[in-house]
């Protein structure tokens, strides 16, 4: 079992997030050494947590990032990443957040409609630059994941559809400021299965063989990110499947002569890293329920109020031998700010210190001031060491 610092973690006042740097080190130097020896970048997306401190190890480890917002663009920037290892996703990139993007040089725009690429053309025009520019493909693959973490298949928001693709590459090479690098696909999040990442390889093979039959060919390839985490067993697997993962793609993927591959991945670096730490406000006892109140809410975790996520939960504090069911709750007045339902934990009492574990992704980077909450600290296993 994994061994939290109490003595120091007791100190410090609760609600917050306690990031293992040591686990985030040992995640970086699992990825990187996968990647060794093959055309692979990994580019960690920073929604996942844009924490400034993760930033700079995660820069200081070679990475690339992608981006969503003009926001972490200069995030990214300030925390160490070369503009040239940014890529820039989103389907509704604004006019500031692409000059910005093209002022700086970045590696590319991922984008997403036609639109969006005739803007670019003229902004970076505008700016006398050529902007580098992937396509982002709708492969039309389900990956079995949650409803609102699915990307990839035709009724969702994202991409270009593979019908149009062609003609928008003519008109990417037609465009005089945008340089066309590759394309770029995604198709969802929290994938543990290699099943939907090897009908990708197979689609972008098709797909490669059908754009050289029409003189296309293409710098990078970029597949995107999703591979998932063990909620439910966070100790047993702090690493991400990344052995199989990138072995999928070092199998599946038929590469061209000097073509890229590049990763876009979040939640599988982050996760396992951090914690949310909290106390027990209050235990009480309905008909036939007890609950236990913890100062942390969904404004600090919204993972199980917006998928029905369950995260682990332990109680660091109790001694008692005895298990009891609960429901653990947060403090916010919404009857979804539930971490999770007929919980079984050691008898639990007021001041108890609580981890919901698996927060480093898409926790601090969700979290919001509903109900005017403090928004929690971050605190860092090195500091609390020394
Ligand atoms: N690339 C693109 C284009 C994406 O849309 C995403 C995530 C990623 C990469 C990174 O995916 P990851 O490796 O983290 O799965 N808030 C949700 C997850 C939303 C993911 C959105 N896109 C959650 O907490 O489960």
């Amino acid at each position: 079992m994994y061994q939290f610092p109490l003595d120091k973690l007791s100190e410090i006042p609760t609600p917050y997030y306690y990031y293992d740097m040591a686990l985030l080190r040992a995640t970086l130097d699992a990825v990187n050494k996968e990647i060794k020896g093959f055309p692979f970048k990994v580019h960690y997306a920073i929604k996942a947590n844009g924490n400034d401190v993760i930033l700079r190890e995660i820069a200081s480890h070679g990475f690339g990032a992608d981006l969503v917002s003009g926001g972490e663009l200069v995030a990214a920037l300030a925390a160490g990443f070369k503009a040239q290892d940014l890529a820039f996703s989103g389907v509704g990139k604004t006019d500031w957040e692409i000059s910005l993007g093209v002022e700086n040089d970045i590696f590319s725009f991922n984008v997403e409609s036609v639109p969006e690429l005739e803007v670019i053309n003229e902004i970076a025009g505008g700016l006398r630059k050529k902007a580098g520019v992937v396509l982002r493909v709708n492969p039309d693959i389900d990956a079995h994941t949650h409803r609102y973490i699915t990307t990839g298949t035709a009724h969702d928001k994202f991409g270009i559809s593979l019908e149009m693709l062609p003609q928008v590459i003519q008109m990417a090479h037609n465009l005089p400021n945008i340089h066309l690098r590759g394309l770029h696909f995604h198709i969802g999040s929290q994938i543990t299965m290699m099943r939907p990442y090897e009908m990708l390889c197979e689609k972008i093979n098709e797909l490669q063989d059908s754009l050289e039959r029409i003189g296309v060919s293409l710098e990078i390839i970029n597949v995107g990110g999703g591979l998932g985490v063990d909620y439910d067993a966070p100790d047993e697997h702090p690493l991400a499947g990344f052995t199989s993962y990138f072995n999928v793609f070092k199998r599946g993927l038929k590469l061209r002569q000097g073509q890229e591959v590049h990763f876009e991945l979040g939640r599988s670096i982050m996760a396992q890293c951090g914690t949310l730490i909290s106390r027990v406000v209050f235990v009480k006892s309905n008909r036939d329920k007890q609950f236990v109140i913890l100062d942390a809410g969904m404004t600090d975790l919204i993972r199980p109020a917006l998928y029905e996520a369950h995260h682990k939960i332990q109680n660091l504090t109790s001694s008692s031998p005895r298990r009891e069911t609960y429901d653990v709750v947060g403090p916010v007045c919404e009857s979804s700010d539930v971490f999770a339902r007929d919980e079984v934990l050691p008898t639990t009492s007021r001041g108890d210190l609580i981890a919901i574990r698996s927060a480093g992704a898409y926790g601090e980077s969700m979290s919001c001031r509903y109900n005017m909450r403090r928004l929690p600290q971050a605190h860092y296993s090195d500091a609390i060491a020394k």
